[in-house]
């Protein structure tokens, strides 16, 4: 069933915000590059992949149910931090916004009785817990072992792990 005019519009503004998440982290990517942290970068890489991944899956969603697809324009993202902890907090507090932006399309999608939005979204509400979660788990380790350049090796080697799904 092709969505509302409110459904399409908001899963439309969502695949563009998760096309936005990609690019914060490349972004996010680029700037630990620059700071000679390559497994930071590595896994910032990574996670714009996934946040490409996220977009696809409204792109997917509205072509299947034959709702319009609106790709605009992708806002400039930062591109300068003060540390790795400043970076992992930002993306910390990114994605406790993007979890609220999901919870609020989901109650909409449940008003509006879109069932087939409200499954998707159901997706998305899980994977915001654990994009909370990994994102938090390298605050809190920045926090404990602070920012001296032996600690930033010993978890830029962790970080460098993260292998694409
Ligand atoms: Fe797709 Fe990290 O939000």
């Amino acid at each position: 069933m092709v969505p509302n005019k409110k459904m399409e519009a908001l899963l439309n503004k969502q695949m563009n915000a998760e096309f936005y998440n990609s690019h914060l982290y490349m972004a996010m990517a680029g700037w630990f590059e620059g700071q000679g942290l390559p497994g930071f970068a590595q896994w910032m890489e990574v996670q714009a992949g996934e946040e490409r991944a996220h977009a696809m899956k409204f792109y997917s969603h509205l072509r299947d149910r034959r709702g319009a697809i609106l790709v605009g324009p992708v806002p400039a993202a930062p591109t300068k931090y003060k540390s790795a902890l400043d970076a992992f907090q930002a993306a910390f507090d990114h994605e406790v916004r993007v979890s609220e932006e999901i919870n609020k399309m989901m109650e909409t999608a449940m008003a509006e009785k879109d069932f087939a939005a409200v499954e998707l979204l159901r997706w998305f509400v899980s994977e915001q817990v654990e994009e909370e979660a990994s994102t938090d788990a390298v605050v809190q380790q920045l926090k404990m072992v602070g920012e001296s350049k032996g600690s930033l090796m010993y978890i830029d080697r962790h970080l460098a792990k993260r292998k694409a799904e």
